[in-house]
């Protein structure tokens, strides 16, 4: 197993502004947005949400509470609320999202599709789940919410068990709770698992950086909230898909500032070309080339195997 205990690598986190960039570059060249929308489309979304959403609700009219955990730029939540509005026409939508960057994306989305999104009000807030949760307790009954999106987020939260315990506390009787993580043994799960070490911040960058993200030990995978599942004895059921992400020009060349940003995207860093040493550099180029890359029509594409749960209230 690799380690760097001798080096001082920044986690992405400290530089919120350096995240955005690289987690928008890297999802501009994976098949993310497809994969999800295919999977909205098939047969498992329509009895697993949109069937019980219409349940929960007396009549089209009444409105849809639906709550986004680290929404990001929005692309994969509009996806979501479009299929809801084929059934329904009102939707309340609390996006939290800590990156202003991100949010400001989201908004102008929104602006731009603003003709499919009639019925939709939103609540913007630039916090973490972990600070609204705090709000939340300051209401006697914190709101609830008919659905809740987490798609590719929960890997941030500083306490899974108490993340999960808090995502389902806010459901609706009969509401949805969607996670979408990546798996153990494949793409970000697999270099977690193998550098676990990959980026060691000081109290004091975590603090700095604003964001309670920063720890070190937020890399998730879905066995973990599999297991902590279990063990707060809360049911789901589970899905899954595969995501695909062209990662051959950085394979080839590691000196672009593309590459740069894929690099940086994976090993969650900042300036990973830089500052992490050039011994870890190279294992961490090893493992990608042979453990997590796969190779279809001549792209060597970068492999996310994802487990999607959906938990009831
Ligand atoms: C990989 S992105 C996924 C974005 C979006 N859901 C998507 O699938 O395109 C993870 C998102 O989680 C947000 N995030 C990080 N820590 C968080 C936390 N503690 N609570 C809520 N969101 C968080 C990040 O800012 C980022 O937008």
């Amino acid at each position: 197993m690799a380690t760097s205990s001798d080096q001082q690598v920044r986690p992405i986190f400290t530089d919120k502004e350096h995240y955005f960039k690289a987690l928008t570059h890297f999802t501009s060249k994976s098949d993310n947005l497809e994969v999800i929308q295919s999977w909205v489309d098939s047969e498992d979304f329509g009895p697993a949400i949109l069937d019980k959403m219409e349940l929960l609700l007396k009549s089209p009219e009444d409105e849809l509470r639906m709550l986004g955990v680290g929404s990001g730029s929005g692309d994969m939540e509009l996806i979501f609320l479009k299929k809801l509005l084929t059934r329904l026409m009102n939707i309340e939508a609390c996006v939290l999202e800590p990156c202003r960057d991100l949010i400001s994306k989201y908004q102008d989305l929104v602006d731009a599709n603003e003709k499919d999104l009639e019925g939709i009000e939103y609540e913007w807030r630039q916090q973490s789940l972990e600070e609204y949760g705090q709000t939340c307790r300051y209401f006697e009954e914190g709101p609830k919410f008919h659905f809740i999106s987490v798609v590719h987020s929960i890997y941030y939260v500083n306490e899974l068990e108490s993340a999960l315990k808090l995502l389902h506390g806010m459901l609706e009787p009969g509401g949805a709770l969607l996670i979408t993580i990546v798996t153990e043994d494949t793409g970000l799960g697999l270099i977690w698992k193998t550098f676990p070490d990959l980026v060691q911040p000081t109290a004091e960058e975590g603090a700095a950086s604003g964001c309670p993200t920063s720890r070190p030990n937020h890399r998730r995978n879905s066995t973990q909230v599999k297991e902590a599942l279990n063990k707060l004895k809360i049911e789901y059921t589970s899905y899954n898909y595969t995501v695909r992400t062209d990662i051959g020009s950085c394979l080839e060349d590691q000196s672009t500032p593309e590459s740069h940003l894929v690099l940086d995207f994976l090993a969650h860093t900042v300036n990973f070309h830089e500052s992490a040493p050039e011994k870890l550099q190279e294992d961490f180029l090893k493992c990608l080339k042979e453990k997590c890359v796969e190779l279809k029509d001549g792209i060597s594409y970068f492999l996310n195997k994802m487990d999607v749960f959906v938990i009831y209230g």
